[in-house]
């Protein structure tokens, strides 16, 4: 496995691989590698010759009071993981390099970046989209692997390959969860012990609203509410959600009343200054 730092090195070893006829697998992540991270690198491995994983913590997509500077970083671990799930090459560009000074352009996803995290976080999408954009250039992949965990992120980069011609495909994979439920996340980590117990409560009151779905409610709002009352019972430490919304899972609108179509229920939750997100598809 080799870890590659240089933009142009890299784009060279992706051309020069592209040349040579194979095919190239792209998992863009932030570093802190969990299960969660290695299942899209597993699936890569599936799929193509290479496998590059990026590691990179991207400012653009942070607000000016989040948690950038307290993201986790682990880069001597997370280079072990990679290796071990059989990815070809890790790929860590620095900052100056990815947003050198006259850096100006950016891509935005207009309409379906606005709701859920693009409503508490603007910005946020656009960050995401524009280094992806970079990434995607960089590294050229014919496929490219990102989490259903990150439900409107996945939506918001699906909408952006087909508006922009990207020739690459693009794969949702099933969120990864801990024994007790809660989503794997890197922010998991900023927890304490009493709030990463409790956070188990988030999926469960999902799983709990799946239920009354499956025994035929079809209301949306009667969905959302018991998931609000199943927290206010079962939450001890002080918490706060910052949305619960049904959507239609395909166009990703909101649903607001009778659910006729595929549906997905999306929280995110503030637990101790930590922001935590899930879904769970009906
Ligand atoms: P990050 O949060 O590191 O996540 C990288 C990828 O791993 C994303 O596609 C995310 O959806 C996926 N992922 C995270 N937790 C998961 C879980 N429990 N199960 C399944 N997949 C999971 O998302 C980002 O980084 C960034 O926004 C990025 C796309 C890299 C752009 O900076």
């Amino acid at each position: 496995m080799q870890q590659i730092k240089n933009i142009v090195e890299i784009q060279d070893f992706a051309l020069e691989s592209r040349r040579a006829g194979k095919t190239i697998a792209l998992v863009p992540t932030m570093g802190y590698l969990h299960d969660g991270h290695l299942m899209l690198m597993k699936k890569a491995r599936e799929k193509a010759d290479l496998v590059i994983v990026s590691i990179f913590v991207n400012p653009i997509q942070f607000g000016p009071n989040e948690d950038l500077d307290r993201y986790p970083q682990d880069l001597e671990g997370d280079l072990a993981k990679c290796r071990a799930v059989g990815v070809d090459v890790v790929f860590t560009p620095t900052n100056e390099d990815l947003y050198p000074d006259l850096f100006q352009t950016s891509v935005d996803v207009k309409e379906i970046s606005k709701g859920l995290c693009g409503a508490g976080r603007p910005g946020h999408f656009q960050g995401v989209t524009t280094v992806v954009s970079k990434l995607f250039n960089l590294t050229l992949p014919n496929i490219a692997f990102f989490g259903e965990k990150d439900f409107q992120q996945l939506a918001v980069i699906r909408r952006m390959v087909i508006d922009l011609n990207f020739p690459i495909e693009i794969i949702g994979v099933p969120i990864v969860r801990e024994n007790d439920g809660l989503a794997m996340s890197s922010r998991n980590a900023n927890l304490p012990d009493r709030e990463r117990k409790e956070a188990a409560n988030i999926y469960q009151a999902l799983s709990q609203a799946k239920s009354l779905y499956e025994q035929g409610n079809r209301e949306s709002d009667q969905l959302c509410r018991a998931v609000l009352n199943q927290l206010e019972e079962k939450f001890e430490s002080p918490y706060q959600v910052e949305y619960i919304k049904l959507y239609d899972a395909f166009n990703l609108t909101e649903i607001n009343g009778l659910i006729t179509t595929p549906a997905v229920m999306l929280i995110a939750v503030h637990l101790s200054g930590t922001r935590l997100i899930d879904n769970l598809q009906l």
